[in-house]
């Protein structure tokens, strides 16, 4: 059953890609059909980020007082809505209103998804579980790719956009299939519920009393020390909010969608000629990041978060300076090695910046500001994604290629000085365990290292 529950929700981050992607490549056909101001057409690309940013901060509280499942089935109807709109509108404003729901769909379901998926996850697997919402999202990117390779031609924009409602309309389907997550029904008090729910999630015959009882420990032990739920800025749970905004905010500036959006003028950039190359060249980062993704889930729960961090800032670090260096000396560095470049910082992205912050934000909040931690985690990803592909054609007309590289470098550089420093390993401990970690006040990062804190109900390492 968990396989089939990462499955469903990870749609929603199939969604998140495809929404990401479609703009880039319908964006030709939708200028033919409504010639669009600049002002028009970077409203109509940044309505999804605008309405995700909103989704996000709703997010929380309505997963908090309504639950995983049916939250993400509210995501799912409108997601199916949206698509359906987009694809008819008769003038530019319907279709900036039809973004933003869609916006809206994605920004709740990027909260509500890996947080549902955590949940149900058993520990030994869940990094990788939590990663198939990473994968999804790098599979949605490449469908869009491949839709606007296929379908290249004038209006085929509606088709594109159309297209979204057919997941939208599996992952309703597929939510009615499952079970509520434990988790949040313990936190509601209907144990029983949670019980059950845990049975269907672990199979027949499973023994899923220790595993219940520590979640209904874990809460009772934050209502002691809080003698209310906690608040989202309680300094205990400070650190969780560091490691869930910075995360994105790297994830962001490492200059990810500025790749995923504007790779064909990259290309363009490295001096490669005609526009199948450059598409072709695009589809190739979509398979790439989907492929290494594939490679990342089955390192995330054996290597570790932190290794892999560390290794994923490096290669972005070093091959966002070669390209850098490329552009400008374009005599001596022939165009391949820039394309190569661009693939191995892919490479690099998708093995660690990619999936890690997303598990992350879903591992360490205490469980009662869970969905409002993930929801504010969730904003700085929006927010930061909006900023990055807001600004990227400025940086280029001023800047330059080399000058935005250089700069994204330098957060990468950065990356590695955070991970080394603040960046807690998860790898191998419970939701519970983490929480009980930050309710004593000790250091995330000593977490994974030292001797580990009891919690009633589960055996600590
Ligand atoms: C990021 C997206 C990005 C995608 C690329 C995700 O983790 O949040 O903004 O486009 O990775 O694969």
């Amino acid at each position: 059953m968990i396989y089939f529950l990462a499955a469903v929700a990870a749609i929603a981050g199939l969604l998140f890609g495809y929404d990401e992607g479609v703009i880039a490549v319908a964006s030709p056909s939708l200028q033919h059909t409504f010639p669009m101001s600049p002002l028009e057409d970077g409203f109509t690309t940044a309505a999804v980020p605008l309405g995700a940013l909103v989704g996000a901060i709703l997010a929380g509280k309505l997963t908090q007082a309504l639950g995983r499942r049916r939250v993400l089935m509210m995501a799912a109807a409108l997601f199916a809505v949206g698509a359906v709109v987009a694809a008819i509108v008769g003038a530019v404003w319907m279709l900036m209103v039809a973004r933003l729901v869609l916006g809206l769909a994605i920004g709740v379901a990027a909260v509500v998804a890996p947080l549902f998926i955590a949940e149900a996850a058993p520990l030994s697997i869940r990094g990788a579980m939590v990663s198939t919402y990473q994968l999804a999202i790098t599979a949605g990117i490449v469908l869009s790719y491949l839709t606007g390779l296929l379908l290249g031609g004038e209006d085929t924009w509606r088709i594109m956009f159309a297209l979204g409602a057919i997941p939208g309309i599996v992952f309703l389907i597929g939510l009615v299939f499952l079970p509520e997550s434990p988790r949040w029904l313990v936190l509601k008090g209907r144990d029983a519920d949670a019980t059950a729910s845990m049975h269907r999630l672990r199979g027949p015959g499973a023994d899923v009393t220790a595993e219940v009882a520590a979640i209904r420990a874990n809460v009772e032990a934050e209502h002691r020390t809080a003698e209310r739920a906690p608040s989202i800025l309680a300094p205990w749970v400070r650190p969780a909010l560091i490691i869930g905004t910075v995360l994105f905010f790297l994830q962001q500036l490492s200059g990810i969608n500025a790749v995923i959006y504007y790779a064909p003028t990259i290309f363009q950039h490295a001096g490669l000629d005609g526009h199948t190359t450059q598409v072709m060249a695009t589809v190739g980062v979509g398979i790439v990041n989907f492929a290494v993704t594939i490679l990342a889930m089955g390192l995330i729960d054996r290597l570790g978060r932190r290794p892999l961090l560390i290794i994923g800032f490096i290669g972005t670090a070093v091959t966002l300076l070669v390209i850098a260096v490329a552009v400008v000396e374009q005599d001596i560095f022939p165009s391949w090695i820039i394309v190569v470049a661009l693939l191995l910082y892919i490479a690099s992205f998708a093995i660690s910046l990619g999936p890690l912050p997303h598990l992350m934000m879903s591992e360490v909040f205490p469980l009662s500001v869970r969905g409002a931690g993930m929801s504010i985690s969730s904003c700085s990803n929006w927010g930061f994604n909006f900023i990055v592909v807001f600004l990227f054609p400025l940086m280029l007309a001023t800047i330059g290629l080399a000058g935005a590289f250089t700069l994204f470098a330098i957060v990468c550089i950065g990356g590695i000085l955070f991970t080394m420093a603040l960046l807690p390993e998860t790898r191998g401990v419970s939701l519970e365990q983490i929480e009980a970690h930050l309710r004593a006040g000790e250091p995330l990062n000593a977490l994974g290292t030292r001797p580990a804190i009891a919690v009633a109900g589960g055996t600590r390492r």
